[in-house]
Formats: C-alpha cells, structure tokens, sequence
C-alpha cells in the first residue's frame, strides 16, 4: 500500500539565501547571499554557484547550471558577495539577473583559484589588473588586510568600456578609503597604499586606452611616477577576458616575471573572469 500521498518538493542542494541585489548597469549586477556556516576560502577564490536548470521535457528531471564565480567579499565577511555579467541569451545570467532577495542559489563549498597571496613570492609592490567583471577577486583582495601587510604599495588597474561600468569598483575604493569600519580593520595608513587606475576604451573619461596599450606605452608609468615593472619589487595579478590575460602575460613576461601557482608560487597569476 502506497501511504505517500504527496511527494515533498526536494530542498535545493547547498541552497543560500540571497540577502540584497544592485544593478549596477544593464550589463552589470552585484548580490550578496548568506555564506555557510562551515564555508573557509582564501581572498581571491571563486566557488561554483548557479541555479536549478529547467526541467527536461521527457524525465522532467532537473540539473543545477553551475559556473565559477569569484567571491568577491573578503575572507572575514560574514555573507558572500558576487559581481556578475548579465548575459541576456546566457543559460545561467539571463536567469540569475532577476534574483530577487529571498530567493535562493546554489553555492558549492569548495572554493579554489590561483588569485591567492600564497601563489606569489614576497615583494613590494602588488598590481592587480583586471578588466569588466574580472575585478571581482580585487574587491576580495583589496579588502583584505593580508594585502597591505605583504605589500607597501597596491595598484589597482580596472579598464571598462565605459564610465557607468566602473562604478562599482569607483563606489568599492571610494567606501574602503572612507569607511570608518574599514579603517578599523584595514587601518587608515595601509589603505593609503591603494592607487586606483580606472580607464575606459570606448566612452570618453580622463584616463583611455586598453591597460595593455598603457603599459606598452609607458603611459601608466609615467601617470603613476613608476620607473618600470620589475621581478625584485613587483608582483601581479590578472583578471579578464581570454584575450586581456593572454595579452597581460606577454608583457609581464618581457618584463621578466614568471607565472606562479599555488604549488610554485612566483611573481604573477592569471585568472579568468566570468563571461557567460
Ligand atoms: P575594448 O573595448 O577595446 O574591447 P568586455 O566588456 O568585453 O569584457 O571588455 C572589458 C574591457 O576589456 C574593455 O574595455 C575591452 O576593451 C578590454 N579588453 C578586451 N580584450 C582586451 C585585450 N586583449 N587586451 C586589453 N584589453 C582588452
């Protein structure tokens, strides 16, 4: 005799709740969602999160759609933060732009990356260049106190199509510079390290041009008073399209630094920003 009379809908697997969401353009959003309770991760990791996918027409199964995102809050935060493309035919994006707070994700607890302190040999200056949504590490990153304890200065590259596209990292320096909390725990003289260097390609602003072209063409080292990259002193991170990272490589390598990895720690480390 079959006694189950309704069949209880399955909790969402690694379920959170999402607690606040900002549209930053119509390309571009935020959200911060609980973080588990058992959940530890290096600033600069990204976790897989997603949604369940749409029920398949003849089982009506379903399957979580899942895709790697850096977290983009700091290590000490007690919620996770997310800074994602919105992709309007995108499997997952077209869907997760419309998260309201309350709804739930997906979050796999099994943080990784190579955008880590430990994959990098000591030094003095750290660069951290990324493009569109790959700033989403730095947010971690330049919010961890770990940064300024292990460098005396920090740049910060981030390189837009336009203006509107890099509020959100402008509002995230502009908070942490300004936050009384965040002078606190960061301390106002190590935050002090932190120069920020946005530039847009296609939309006027003070600062133009791909980061790449910058640095091929001494702009940015002139702009910041800095002689040159160099393997005793520097060390960097990046953080962008395929093409940005390939790009950055080269001219890293021509300056002689070497790529680390958590196993062989170096001077710089690559990683790719979430596109779809
Ligand atoms: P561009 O406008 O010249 O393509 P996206 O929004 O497509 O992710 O791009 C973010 C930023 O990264 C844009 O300003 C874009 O410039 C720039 N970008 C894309 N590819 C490269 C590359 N290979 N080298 C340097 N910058 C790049």
């Amino acid at each position: 005799m079959n006694t189950q009379t309704a069949k209880a809908v399955p909790a969402l697997p690694d379920a959170q709740t999402v607690t606040s969401v900002q549209h930053w353009t119509d390309r571009l959003f935020s959200f911060r969602v609980t973080r588990p309770a058992s959940l530890r991760f290096r600033s600069g990791e990204f976790v897989m999160i997603g949604l369940m996918g749409d029920p398949h027409p003849e089982t009506g199964k379903q399957k979580p759609l899942l895709r790697a995102y850096s977290i983009a809050s700091p290590s000490w935060d007690e919620e996770l933060e997310f800074y994602s493309i919105k992709v309007q035919d995108g499997p997952l994006t077209s869907r997760l732009q419309h998260i309201q707070p309350g709804d739930e994700i997906i979050l796999r607890p099994k943080p990784v990356g190579t955008l880590v302190h430990d994959a990098l040999l000591p030094g003095k200056r750290i660069w951290f260049f990324a493009t569109g949504t790959g700033f989403a590490p730095f947010a971690s990153l330049l919010r961890d106190p770990e940064t300024y304890e292990k460098f005396e200065e920090v740049i910060i590259t981030h390189t837009c199509r336009d203006v509107a596209e890099l509020e959100y990292s402008r509002k995230l320096i502009d908070d942490l510079l300004n936050d009384e909390m965040m002078q606190e725990l960061i301390g106002a003289e190590q935050l002090a390290k932190i120069r920020y260097y946005p530039t847009t390609t296609r939309e006027q602003s003070p600062k133009m041009g791909r980061i790449t072209t910058l640095l091929e063409d001494g702009t940015i080292f002139r702009d910041l008073g800095i002689d040159g990259i160099s393997v005793g002193t520097d060390r960097a991170m990046v953080c962008g399209s395929l093409g940005l990272n390939t790009d950055i490589k080269v001219i890293l390598e021509g300056f002689g630094l070497e790529e680390g990895a958590n196993s062989d720690p170096k001077h710089y480390v690559v990683e790719k920003a979430f596109v779809g």
